[in-house]
């Protein structure tokens, strides 16, 4: 992978800007891919992995599932490399093929597709179906519809993406639904990616050479994970003062989440950075400020949906309320 020779931060914006020009060219690191698999060991044992969204060649997902193969049990291991317009390959393991008795990366065999390696594509459709663990860090671009058709399938996944698209349509109701949680995340809640077609984006501090920074990113899944079955520790007690009450919904603002009050009984406001310390067993998500995320019975009816106080709107939120106290 050619280096570039600069360090660059991109902001929200800049992300929104890269999307845009469908500049979804970010490669995970292996160490941050270490960093959350080590908490799904126990998943993969005897499964079938496919990394889909991965030039086999260059991921470090393929490269951590490839060097690990018998630590982690695996069953098999599928890459595809995805062209614009050209037929492209996979890549496979699946059985010790060289005889020299072990299973590693030696033993990839590879295949050229007859499509181009899309997610979509009915090839890779078929392999999908044929998986049980799907491992990647798709385009931000196309987070919605490759969210849709694991859904679809109905897989298992470990991927990464954009703490916004927790509150995207039709992200939000699997959240709600506890279909689908936040994993254990990047340091610091951003991450660095290694960039080949990065853009003039400004520079700031925390760089890393031939990296660039991405704020808000995180790992999503639906399998098992112990951190989302511990409870935040809270030690704040309510009071009208210091929690107001919105315009627009009965529910309290609570403008950073190690603050939720441990003793409000009734609907509360938090930042979508809640989620990454969410407990189903601890609280409930009722809704966020979208209109198709009302709150049903919290919404102050003929009222908008962005939440405010005293007139002055809030950035978004997700309503919850904890279960634990009623
Ligand atoms: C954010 S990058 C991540 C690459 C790799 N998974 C990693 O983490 O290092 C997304 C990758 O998806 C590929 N891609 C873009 N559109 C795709 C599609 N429709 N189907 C499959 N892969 C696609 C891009 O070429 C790019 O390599």
């Amino acid at each position: 992978m050619p280096a570039p020779t600069t360090e660059k931060k991109v902001s929200n914006k800049n992300l929104h800007k890269a999307k845009k020009s469908k500049n979804d060219e970010f490669y995970t690191q292996l160490s941050d891919i270490e960093k959350e698999l080590k908490h799904y060991k126990e998943h993969f044992r005897d499964k079938v992995i496919f990394c889909n969204c991965d030039d086999p060649e260059e991921s470090h997902f393929w490269k951590y599932f490839s060097e690990n193969f018998e630590f982690l049990g695996l069953k098999r291991l599928i890459a595809t490399h995805y062209e614009t317009e050209k037929p492209s390959y996979k890549l496979e393991i699946v059985a010790d093929t060289n005889g020299d008795g072990r299973i590693n990366k030696l033993d990839t065999i590879r295949t050229p597709l007859m499509q181009n390696g899309d997610f979509r594509s009915p090839e890779c459709i078929e392999i999908l179906e044929e998986s049980d663990i799907v491992v990647t860090n798709p385009p931000f671009s196309l987070f919605r519809e490759y969210v849709a058709q694991l859904f679809e399938h109905d897989r298992k996944f470990i991927i990464v993406g954009h703490q916004n698209a927790i509150t995207y349509k039709e992200i939000f109701n699997l959240i709600k639904e506890n279909r689908i949680w936040l994993g254990y995340g990047f340091s610091g809640g951003a991450a660095h990616f290694i960039n080949k077609y990065y853009e003039d984006y400004a520079t700031a501090g925390d760089h890393r050479e031939g990296m660039i920074r991405v704020s808000g990113v995180n790992w999503f899944t639906n399998l098992e994970i112990q951190k989302r079955h511990e409870d935040l520790i809270l030690y704040k007690k309510y009071s009208q003062e210091e929690y107001p009450k919105y315009d627009n919904y009965d529910a309290i603002e609570v403008s950073k989440t190690k603050d939720i009050p441990l003793d409000y009984v009734g609907a509360m406001g938090v930042p979508v950075t809640f989620m990454d310390k969410y407990n189903p067993d601890q609280f409930e998500i009722l809704g966020c400020s979208y209109v198709y995320g009302e709150p049903i019975g919290y919404h102050i009816e003929g009222k908008g949906f962005n939440v405010s106080i005293s007139g002055k709107e809030v950035y978004k939120r997700l309503f919850i309320r904890n279960k634990k106290l009623s």
